[in-house]
Formats: structure tokens, C-alpha cells, sequence
């Protein structure tokens, strides 16, 4: 008897070690560095859970946070894959070696933008959505302060706006970054710091995450947030009265990125995210999660209430040169030296 149960229970340890198990980490393991909106990396990386079973392990931090993170880990990296943030950070990361080249079998699907993207990386970055930068501010709140309605970037200096202007900081915020860069782009690098300079005397905070300004004046916080257009939509879609605006001098994009980091330790797991992020499935996700950014996959339409790129004067955004590592480097250096500790 004894020995019958014996050869019944090894039989069934077998058996357990033979079958394929559904249990989370089974099918392997990812540790995602997410650099969009929390809600949007939440949603993403429920549902690639739910199409592979592999876990994923996920954090958030700005475009130019994970950057600096990516680049402190290099010797012992922990992440896997970074996923979305703006395109210059990962340009750099690229161009420092920090990232692995992957040539995704989805490229083909991709619109020009997003494959330019990976071409100009040596295929260690890719383009996964791009988007376009502006102000946002609810009119009714600028009313009651008396305060006009600013269409250009120029308004914004203007002195009836002190302590009404929120930014983030350009080194941890790729939206910031993106506003610096293509205030030089517009206007020259004189001319833009000198705008800095002056628009640095209405800003009441420098946040750490580039939403975060948007997010406030939906709040009534601020009168003026800087930021993407489409997190501009995301508060109004979550019913703010909150209106975007487009400058009249212009405006500066983003092409929101992916790379997979190098020495990642799931590497197999990064692939198969990378893949899968390039897709139309998870690319349609964006409409549920409330990112109105232009998908990168030509096969996905972009929602109704996103942006409309072509009704927006956009800039020839120099990716090669703001996204190089000198470049970015010496401005933000500049940005330190010049504008952050002026009094106000
Ligand atoms: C928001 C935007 C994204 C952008 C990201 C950059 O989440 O919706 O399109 O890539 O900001 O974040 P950061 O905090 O680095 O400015």
C-alpha cells in the first residue's frame, strides 16, 4: 500500500512538471520601464499579460528620469524594455549604446515617421506614436482672472500671466525638453533663451512629469499648462473644460519612442513585447486608456477627438540634432546656467 501511494504521488509531481501551466511568470518575465501616462503603461501591460502570460514587472518615470536611469543601470541593467516617452531621450540612449538593435518584423506596418525613427537609431529606438505640442487652459477659468486668452507662444511671457504658467523640467520631461528644443528651433538660440528667460517669471512650478501642467490647470491650480495637445484632449475627454491650443508661430512634435535596453535580462520576453507593442492590438488600446496620440502602426486609426496633425502648424523637427547627446546635453546645461535660478 505504501509504496503503490509512493509511485501515485512522484507520477503526479511528473505529471505537474510536464504541463503547461497558466500561472503568472510561467511563460517568463519583463521589467518595463514605462514612460507615458500611468494610465495608458497600466492598461498596456495588463493586457500583454493577458495575450502572453509573461509578468511584468512595471515602473513609471519621465522621458529624461528613465534616461538617466537607463544610463546609471548600464553596468547591471534591470529593465527590459522602455516603452514610450519622447523620442530625444531615446535618440541619445541610442547613439550612448545604452539600447540594442532589434529589427521588429512589425516595422514594415509602421507609418514613415516611426521607421525613420529606428532607421536614424541604427534600429535601437523605434517610433511607436507621435504627438504635438501646445498650451492648454479652461477659458472660464482665464475669465474670472481677467486674463486674456494666450495663442502664441509669445502671449506667454506677457506680465498679466505671472505665477500662472506651469511647465515641467526639461531634464526629467521629455515634453519640456521638446518645448526647448523647439523654441531654439523656431527662433534661433538667442531669441529662444531670451523667451525663457522671461516666460521663467510667469511659471509658478517646474513639474517633474511633462502632463502634470495640464492636469493642474483642469484642477483650476494653474491658469496655463504646457504640455502635448493630446493630454490637453485626455482632461477634456475626462470632462474638464479645458481647450488646447496650437501656437501661431508654430509648433514642435514628438515621436514617441520604444528601445529595448541592453543587457536585458528577458530578452526574449523584450522581443516578443516589442513586437506586440507595434501592433494593432495594443495600439488600439490607446483610445480605452484616453491617449489621444497618433499611432505609429498605419493600420490604426486615430480616435475622433485626437489632434489633427495636419491642421497644425508643425516645425521640420531636426530628431538627428535636438535627440544627439552633445546637443542635448549643452542645452539642458544652458537651460541650468541661464534660466532655473533666476529670481522671479
Ligand atoms: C505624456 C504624453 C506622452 C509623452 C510623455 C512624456 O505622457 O502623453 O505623449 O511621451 O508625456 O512624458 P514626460 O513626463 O517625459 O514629459
Amino acid at each position: 500500500m505504501k509504496g503503490r501511494f509512493h509511485l501515485a504521488g512522484t507520477a503526479a509531481l511528473i505529471a505537474a512538471a510536464m504541463m503547461p501551466t497558466t500561472q503568472a511568470g510561467a511563460a517568463g518575465k519583463l521589467t518595463l520601464y514605462c514612460s507615458p501616462q500611468i494610465e495608458w503603461c497600466q492598461l498596456v501591460i495588463e493586457e500583454f499579460q493577458k495575450a502572453t502570460g509573461i509578468e511584468v514587472a512595471m515602473t513609471r518615470k519621465s522621458s529624461g528620469e528613465t534616461f538617466a536611469q537607463v544610463k546609471a543601470e548600464k553596468d547591471n541593467p534591470k529593465g527590459d524594455v522602455w516603452w514610450g516617452g519622447t523620442g530625444d531621450p531615446h535618440l541619445q540612449a541610442a547613439e550612448e549604446g545604452l539600447t540594442l538593435e532589434y529589427k521588429s518584423p512589425m516595422l514594415e506596418k509602421l507609418h514613415p515617421w516611426a521607421r525613420q525613427q529606428a532607421e536614424q537609431a541604427k534600429y535601437r529606438t523605434v517610433g511607436v506614436y507621435m504627438g504635438a505640442l501646445g498650451f492648454g487652459y479652461d477659458p472660464a477659468f482665464l475669465a474670472k482672472k481677467k486674463l486674456s486668452e494666450p495663442k502664441c507662444w509669445a502671449d506667454l511671457t506677457k506680465p498679466e500671466y505671472k505665477g500662472e504658467v506651469q511647465i515641467a523640467n526639461p531634464h526629467s520631461s521629455g515634453t519640456s525638453y521638446t518645448t526647448l528644443a523647439t523654441l531654439v528651433q523656431i527662433w534661433g538660440e538667442a531669441k529662444a533663451f531670451d523667451y525663457l528667460k522671461a516666460l521663467h517669471k510667469n511659471i509658478n512650478q517646474y513639474t517633474k512629469s511633462g502632463s502634470a501642467p495640464i492636469k493642474a490647470a483642469a484642477h483650476g491650480e494653474t491658469a496655463i499648462g504646457i504640455t502635448f495637445l493630446h493630454d490637453v484632449v485626455t482632461q477634456a475627454v475626462e470632462g474638464f473644460p479645458v481647450k488646447a491650443v496650437a501656437p501661431c508661430e508654430g509648433t514642435g512634435f514628438e515621436i514617441g519612442s520604444m528601445s529595448i535596453i541592453k543587457g536585458a535580462r528577458n530578452l526574449e520576453s523584450a522581443k516578443k513585447f516589442y513586437d506586440w507593442a507595434l501592433g494593432p492590438e495594443s495600439q488600439k488600446l490607446m483610445t480605452k486608456a484616453k491617449a489621444y496620440q497618433v499611432p505609429s502602426n498605419a493600420s490604426v486609426t486615430p480616435p475622433p477627438q485626437a489632434p489633427k496633425m495636419e491642421q497644425i502648424k508643425l516645425i521640420n523637427y531636426d530628431f538627428a540634432k535636438y535627440g544627439s547627446s552633445e546637443e542635448r546635453k549643452r542645452l539642458l546645461a544652458k537651460w541650468d546656467a541661464e534660466v532655473k535660478d533666476l529670481p522671479r
